[in-house]
């Protein structure tokens, strides 16, 4: 494993991928990283759902606008249910999109420590995907994470970062 800064700071959103397979042993890391994700109260409220086969990838790509996830041989997809999810009592806040985000962010990183490459997909079509999958309709779908080889270098996008200043506070 990289230095944890190190590899936090060179994972980029790949959206040019090479279409190679990802071995059995490389997907189970990756769904055992996001198993590992802390969540509220230790509720653990959401659901990794793996697109694997030809016809779950086909329906799935059949629910997003972004077409470049088509080589990835695996994809995932993430959500967790409000209604297990804990609510902050002061202001009525229910965590159940962090929990999924913290999973997400687990994963992502550890696709990217394997030497893969991902991009967090946050559009796509939740109600088309529950009308395939309706199990999904239950749950707050928080994001797609396609997984394959990186064929692409980092976009402008990833380089444009506001300053220091601009995003931290000391008091
Ligand atoms: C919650 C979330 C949703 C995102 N949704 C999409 C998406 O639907 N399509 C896409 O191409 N990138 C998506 N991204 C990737 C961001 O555009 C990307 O992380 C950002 O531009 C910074 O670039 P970098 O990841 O290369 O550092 C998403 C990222 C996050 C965190």
């Amino acid at each position: 494993m990289k230095d944890f800064l190190e590899l936090a700071k060179a994972r980029y959103s790949v959206r040019g991928f090479d279409g190679r397979d990802i071995p059995e042993e490389d997907i189970d890391k990756i769904i055992e990283a996001g198993l590992a994700a802390p969540t509220g109260v230790n509720n653990q409220p959401f659901r990794i759902w793996v697109f694997r086969s030809e016809e779950a990838r086909e329906k799935l790509l059949s629910c997003t606008r972004m077409k470049f996830i088509e080589p990835a041989k695996v994809i995932f997809a993430v959500g967790a249910k409000p209604e297990e999810a804990w609510t902050r009592p002061f202001d009525e806040k229910n965590i159940a999109d962090i929990d999924a985000a913290i999973v997400i962010t687990h994963m992502m990183l550890e696709i990217h420590d394997l030497g893969y490459g991902s991009t967090w997909i946050g559009h796509f079509d939740v109600n088309a995907l529950a009308g395939l999958y309706p199990e999904t309709k239950e749950y707050s779908m928080v994001g797609l994470l396609p997984v394959s080889g990186i064929a692409m270098e980092p976009s402008e996008r990833h380089t444009r970062r506001k300053s220091r200043s601009e995003l931290v506070t000391e008091l």
